[in-house]
């Protein structure tokens, strides 16, 4: 078969240093696995603003159409911060969302066992945590108009943002949630603020509408954002998919990456639909940003970025075996003793991102032979 078409887009600050982790993990694939992948780099964030002008140029745009998956690290940085709104870093991942219609982010909190007590929380809290955070991510007050800062009667400035939903994006990001239910432990928790917004009476009244009439099966909770956050904290293994909108999954995910014992820890996928010829555009990246405050300093944690690499190689290669491969690999380096900062705990050996990474390749040749 043609060998599959990965375009790598790793941004600014920690993106390239976690993401030559992944070029040793890919490399290892191609020698021991025999592996074979077309890989193309792209400029995105504001490593493309500056070589271009553009966070998302047409090229980078252009390419991810043509790719079979996108390994994305991450954008943004205080040496674009003051640049107009129009014109910053993160506009690259929201165009290539929207552009793409990956209108389903996937972001999977799960703690490993070596990392029990790393978490902010009890180990009893959390130990054996597997939860799915479903996030709605073309949508919402990410795009909604009017937007804005603008001035009012008087002159004095107003800022606006509007969160618009119609009845269409709700259902079909409910029915990726209650998809997955399906094959996890078939529970479904809503998040919106149905009690205060509009659009979240919309979402409460679409999820009910295409539970009811496609997957009764399923267990379905409503809960409003504020209390979920909550919920997360005090009580996170009552959850399994949590199905939430571009704003409150964004935050709760954050969130449940603090329970995981780091944000260098969580990976996910945004998933578009399945097109007509089969095809699905999808861009794997993980939940954690560019970290100025580490950037350049060989400390950050590449986890994340590999295990969003796993994802890649499970839904949009098939490559199921390769994938459980390089998660076990994670977990084993883990195991070991070895940490990068973010993960440190009392007793273990503490490694740079190189480390890490060689380490993780070292665990995967032990598991292949
Ligand atoms: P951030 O996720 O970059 O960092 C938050 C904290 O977590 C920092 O203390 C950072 O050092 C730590 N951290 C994050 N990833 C880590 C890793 N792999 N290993 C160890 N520690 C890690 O969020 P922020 O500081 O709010 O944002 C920084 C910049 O990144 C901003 O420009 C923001 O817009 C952008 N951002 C981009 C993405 C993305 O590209 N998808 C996501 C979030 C934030
Ligand atoms: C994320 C980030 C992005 C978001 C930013 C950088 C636009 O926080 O991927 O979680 O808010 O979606
Ligand atoms: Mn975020």
């Amino acid at each position: 078969s043609a060998n599959k078409k990965l375009l790598v887009l790793p941004g600014d600050g920690i993106g390239p240093e976690v993401m030559r982790e992944v070029r040793r993990v890919i490399d290892w694939m191609e020698h021991r696995r025999a592996a074979r992948f077309s890989i193309d780099e792209g400029l995105v964030g504001g490593a493309a603003i500056d070589a271009t002008g553009q966070p998302c140029p047409d090229a980078t745009l252009e390419a991810a159409r043509q790719a079979d998956a996108v390994l994305f690290g991450s954008v943004g940085g205080p040496k674009w911060d003051s640049l107009p709104f129009e014109q910053r870093p993160e506009l690259g991942i929201l165009r290539l969302r929207k552009e793409l219609g990956l209108f389903a982010n996937l972001r999977p909190a799960v703690v490993l066992d070596p990392l029990v007590d790393a978490s902010s929380l009890k180990p009893d809290v959390v130990r054996g945590l597997d939860i799915m955070i479903v996030r709605e991510s073309t949508g919402g007050i990410y795009f909604g108009e009017p937007r804005g800062i603008h001035k009012d009667a008087a002159g004095k400035r107003v800022g606006i943002d509007t969160e618009v939903y119609s009845e269409d994006e709700i259902a079909r990001v409910a029915r990726v949630a209650f998809d997955l239910a399906r094959q996890r432990r078939n529970k479904v928790t809503s998040t919106e603020k149905a009690n205060v917004m509009q659009s979240g009476r919309l979402w409460r009244a679409v999820v009910s509408e295409v539970h009811k009439a496609e997957y009764a099966d399923v267990e379905l909770e409503h809960m409003y954002a504020d209390n979920a956050a909550m919920q997360l904290c005090s009580r996170p293994k009552q959850f399994d998919v949590i199905l939430g909108s571009n704003l409150f999954g964004d935050v709760l995910s954050d969130l449940a990456a603090a329970l995981t014992g780091s944000l260098g820890m969580l990976p996910s996928a945004t998933l578009g639909a399945v097109q007509p010829s089969g095809k699905r555009h999808a861009l794997y990246e993980p939940i954690h940003g560019s970290a100025p405050d580490i950037a350049g300093k060989g400390v950050a944690n590449p986890s994340a970025q590999i295990l969003s690499f796993a994802m890649l190689l499970r839904i949009s290669f098939g490559m199921e075996e390769d994938a459980k491969l390089i998660e076990t690999a994670v977990e084993k380096v883990l195991g070991g003793g070895l940490r990068t900062a973010d993960i440190m705990q009392p007793g273990m050996a503490r490694v740079s991102t190189s480390v890490m990474g060689e380490s993780v390749v070292r665990e995967l040749e032990k598991l292949a032979n």
